[in-house]
């Protein structure tokens, strides 16, 4: 029987996976993950959901080349239109934009009851994403950090509750506390710094009012990545 490999970024979201839970994969395209998750044994069956008739095929031959096709379940739908909330103890919405899985959370609403964990991986909209999740109930638990060639993923582990209130720095690189001691973490807030200094370069001297809130709040997220600078280097020379 083959036996499936991860890219670093799968791998990374198949890590914060709770075993023996009942798995739903939206935006499955491939189906790599909860192919894996079932091959490995991790997961004991799986819905794997897309949008696109194209993905879901592919998904079908990636479970029927390893082996898996008995254990899982196809839906085509727009998010989890064609889930029902029994099924769906652990949900991944990954390699998607922010705001497609804000979009997708907002439309099944019963995603923060029950005791249900969602693996999230934004590929854009960082922090749109992490500021919906807070005033829409839901709790980030921990952020893990993946690279794959030049880009650095953020990968959240995230249920319904509380969470305390997120600064604007902490929107765009997470909090300490969800961070814990993640490695490559010095390397994400140097790449947001720069990207917060490249975006003040571009406004600095507008003087269009519609600017200057933006200006405020990047200002506002270059202190605080600076501030969470710090405290690293003082974490790490303690
Ligand atoms: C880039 S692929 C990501 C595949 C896989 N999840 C991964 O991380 O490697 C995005 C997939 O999400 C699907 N998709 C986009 N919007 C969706 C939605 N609203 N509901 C379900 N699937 C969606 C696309 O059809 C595509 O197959």
């Amino acid at each position: 029987m083959k036996t499936i490999e991860l890219s670093p970024r799968l791998q990374a979201v198949a890590d914060l996976v709770p075993p023996q839970t009942r798995f739903v994969d939206v935006g499955t395209d491939h189906a790599y993950l909860p192919a894996y998750l079932i091959q490995k044994g991790i997961i004991p069956s799986a819905v794997a959901s897309d949008l696109r008739k194209g993905p879901l095929e592919r998904a079908r031959q990636t479970a029927e080349r390893y082996g898996v096709t008995n254990q899982m379940s196809f839906r085509l739908g727009n998010g989890l239109e064609r889930v029902q909330p029994e099924e769906a103890q652990t949900i991944a919405i990954a390699g998607m934009g922010g705001e497609t899985i804000s979009a997708i959370l907002s439309a099944a609403p019963w995603c923060r009851l029950g005791d249900r964990t969602l693996i999230l991986q934004p590929m854009s909209a960082l922090p749109e994403l992490r500021a919906w999740l807070q005033r829409s109930g839901y709790r980030i638990l921990r952020e893990r950090l993946c690279r794959e060639g030049n880009t650095i993923y953020t990968i959240m582990q995230v249920a319904a509750g509380e969470m305390p209130p997120l600064t604007p720095a902490e929107c765009w690189a997470g909090s300490r506390e969800t961070a814990g001691s993640e490695p490559l973490r010095p390397a994400l807030l140097e790449h947001l710094l720069a990207r917060v200094e490249r975006a003040l370069a571009g406004i600095r001297h507008s003087t269009r009012p519609e600017d200057i809130p933006w200006k405020t709040e990047l200002e506002s997220v270059r202190e605080g990545l600076i501030t969470m600078q710090r405290e690293l280097k003082q974490d790490e020379s303690k």
